[in-house]
């Protein structure tokens, strides 16, 4: 089995891949999405939000980052893909599934899905562009409006030549409403040969064990789970191998936050390092509940330093409560 951490634009950046990887159980890493309309971008904006470009095409902890292309305009799209396979990316994947408006309406994201020769055509572009020993992978949902061409979609994709793809169980319609449809993954894992990685609504060990069994999928993606729970890749794999491995608790997450703000400031303009570490911390506090305390406390402080002692106390504040309760 494998683990894929999502790409979540504006939340998963380069600072947020190092921490999670550095926790174990991840395999593959994807960027936010790099929007191309109707030029080839500079190496800038691809190292930008793919910094592990210099680096390998890896995170710290050797785990490979695809970098994401969003796009309509199939030679456009192929071009700047190829330009990130020369700049180093590991594997190209194409973004077939933003519900954002402002990115719909220009032509980019779920909207493709309405015409699946689109989708089609696009990523025959691309694999024809980049390198064969780069994969190029898709990631998609299940339709815009409805799901009635889902299998179009999948076939056509398949037939581009993309070497894996992963299917966001839901549509745009659906936007991020639950339940994810983890059944109509497994129609498309019947109707192609490529490796599918079932996507969406895996919160916890047993969700992955039912996604899998539902979706028939051995590779899963994890996104909004992995923020709520750092150590979800971690907990599943050791599940898979039939081991079992401690949880995080809140006294090994605390350190954390102090690590992601210090990446943060040492990447980002100072004065806006804590508006990542408060939307962390909003994930964090749908299943650890010191996280909402800890937001109560942070959420109206401006000045970094302040931000930084007061996680700094926080984590020492909590790490002897861990070694009285060991
Ligand atoms: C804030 C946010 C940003 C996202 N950004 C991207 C993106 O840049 N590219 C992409 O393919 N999917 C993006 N997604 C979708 C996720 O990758 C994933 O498909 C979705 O969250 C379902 O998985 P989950 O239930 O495990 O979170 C985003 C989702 C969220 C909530």
């Amino acid at each position: 089995m494998r683990l894929m951490l999502a790409p979540m634009e504006g939340v998963i950046d380069h600072t947020m891949r190092e921490l999670l990887t550095s926790l174990g159980g991840v395999d593959r890493c994807v960027t936010e999405f790099v929007r191309v309309s109707d030029r080839l971008l500079p190496p800038r904006v691809f190292r930008r939000l793919c910094p592990e470009l210099d680096h390998g095409g890896t995170t710290a902890s050797g785990v490979p980052v695809y970098v994401q292309i969003l796009g309509g305009v199939p030679q456009v799209v192929a071009e700047n893909a190829a330009r990130a396979a020369e700049l180093g990316a590991p594997g190209v994947d194409l973004n077939f599934g933003c519900p954002a408006k402002t990115v719909n309406r220009s032509d980019g994201g779920s909207i493709i899905l309405r015409d699946p020769q689109r989708v089609h055509d696009i990523t025959a572009a691309v694999r024809n562009a980049v390198p064969l020993h780069v994969p190029v992978t898709v990631k998609t949902r299940l339709g815009y409006d409805d799901k009635e061409r889902f299998l179009d979609i999948a076939r056509g994709i398949a037939a581009a030549g993309a070497t894996e793809l992963t299917i966001h169980a839901r549509t745009k319609r659906h936007g991020y409403r639950p339940p994810a449809y983890w059944e109509d993954i497994a129609a498309a894992r019947e109707a192609v040969s490529l490796p599918v990685i079932a996507n969406g609504e895996i919160w916890n060990p047993q969700d992955a064990l039912r996604c899998r069994q539902v979706s028939h999928c051995e590779d899963l993606m994890l996104g909004r789970g992995v923020l709520c729970r750092p150590d979800l890749p971690r907990l599943i794999a050791a599940m898979d191998r039939g081991e079992s491995v401690a949880s995080l608790h809140w006294p090994d997450i605390a350190p954390l936050l102090l690590r992601f703000f210090a990446l943060q400031r040492e990447h980002y303009d100072a004065g806006h390092a804590g508006n990542p570490l408060k939307q962390w911390l909003v994930y964090l506090r749908s299943y650890f509940p010191q996280a909402s305390l800890l937001f109560a406390r942070v959420k109206r402080l401006r000045d970094p330093d302040e931000i930084a002692t007061l996680l700094t106390e926080h984590a020492a504040q909590t790490a002897p409560a861990q070694q009285s309760a060991a």
